[in-house]
C-alpha cells in the first residue's frame, strides 16, 4: 500500500511513470525529429550517472570494512554499467551531423561539459577541480554535492588504506596524502604492488578490476571524441571549449597510474 494514497502500488505509480514521461521537451520548432533521441540519451545517462556514484559509494563502504569479495562484486556491477554506456554512444552515432545541425543552436550553452554527476565520478576517481566546482550556482544541489567529494577521499584513497590493513607497507604520506591533490605515480607503491600480483591473488583480482575501471572510463572518452568528430567535426564546444582538441587531451590520462606503470614490471 502507498502510504500517501493507502492504494496499493502499480507500476505506473511506484516507477512516477507520467512524471518521467513529461521531462523529454524538445526546444526546436517543429520540434526536429531527432532531438527527441537526444534529449533521451542524456537523461538516460544521468540515471547511470547516478546508479553509478550509489555503486561507488557502496565499493568505498565495503572497501572501509575490509569487504574485499563484496567490494569485486559491486566493481563487476558498475564495469557493466559502463559497457552500456559506452555501447549507448552506438545509437547517438546514428545520428548525421546535418540531423544534429537541425536542432544544435537551440542548446545555447548546454553541454554534458556542465554534467555535475559526471565530475562527481571524477572527483570520486581522483580527478578533482575547484573550477569544476565554481561552474555551478552557490548553494545548489550540483554544487553542494561537488563541495562534498572534492573534500572526501578518492577511490585510489580508499584502496591504499585497504591495503595498508592488509598488512602491506603502504608509506604513511600516502595514507594521509591530501585528498584533493592529483593521483601521481609513485614508485614505492609501485614496489607494493607488484608484490601484490606476485603474492597476493585475491588482492590482484581487486587490482586487475581497478585497471578494468580505468580502462573502461578511458573507452569511454575515446569513444565519445570520436562520437564528437564525425557529429560537428572540428567545430567548438557548445560549453565553450575548443571542442574536439579539448577532449583528446583528456584520453589516455590513466585514473590509477601506478597499476599501469607496474605492468612491465610483472
Ligand atoms: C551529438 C552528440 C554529442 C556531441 C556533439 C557532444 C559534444 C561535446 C563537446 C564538444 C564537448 C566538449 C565541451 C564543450 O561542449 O565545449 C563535450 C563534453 C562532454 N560531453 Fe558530449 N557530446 C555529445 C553527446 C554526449 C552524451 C550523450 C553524453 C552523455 C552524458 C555526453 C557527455 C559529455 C561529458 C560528460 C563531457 C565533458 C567531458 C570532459 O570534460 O572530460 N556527451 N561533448
Amino acid at each position: 500500500m502507498s502510504e500517501e494514497s493507502g492504494a496499493a502500488a502499480t507500476y505506473g505509480s511506484y516507477l512516477h511513470i507520467d512524471e518521467l514521461l513529461a521531462l523529454q521537451r524538445p526546444r526546436s520548432a517543429g520540434p526536429e525529429h531527432d532531438e527527441m533521441l537526444f534529449i533521451i540519451i542524456h537523461q538516460v545517462y544521468e540515471l547511470w550517472f547516478k546508479e553509478l556514484l550509489h555503486e561507488f559509494d557502496a565499493v568505498m563502504r565495503r572497501l572501509e570494512d575490509d569487504e574485499s569479495y563484496r567490494v569485486q562484486h559491486t566493481l563487476k556491477r558498475i564495469l557493466t554499467i559502463l559497457k552500456v554506456m559506452v555501447a549507448q554512444l552506438d545509437i547517438l552515432e546514428t545520428m548525421t551531423p546535418l540531423e544534429f545541425l537541425s536542432f544544435r543552436e537551440r542548446l545555447d550553452a548546454a553541454s554534458g561539459f556542465q554534467s555535475d554527476q559526471f565530475r562527481q565520478i571524477e572527483f570520486l576517481l581522483g580527478v578533482k577541480s575547484e573550477q569544476a566546482i565554481r561552474r555551478f550556482p552557490e548553494g545548489s544541489r550540483a554544487r553542494t554535492a561537488l563541495e562534498r567529494r572534492h573534500e572526501e577521499p578518492t577511490l585510489w584513497d580508499a584502496f591504499l588504506r585497504y591495503l595498508s590493513r592488509e598488512h602491506y607497507p603502504v608509506p604513511p604520506s600516502h595514507l594521509a596524502r591530501p585528498v584533493a591533490a592529483p593521483i601521481d605515480p609513485s614508485p614505492e607503491l609501485q614496489q607494493i604492488l607488484v608484490e601484490v600480483y606476485r603474492r597476493d591473488p585475491k588482492n590482484a583480482e581487486l587490482c586487475e578490476r581497478l585497471v578494468d575501471l580505468d580502462e573502461g572510463v578511458q573507452e569511454w572518452r575515446y569513444r565519445h571524441v570520436k562520437m564528437v568528430e564525425r557529429t560537428i567535426g572540428v567545430r567548438r564546444g557548445t560549453g565553450g571549449s575548443s571542442g574536439a582538441a579539448y577532449l583528446h587531451e583528456t584520453i589516455g590520462r590513466p585514473i590509477f597510474p601506478d597499476l599501469w606503470a607496474i605492468r612491465s614490471q610483472l
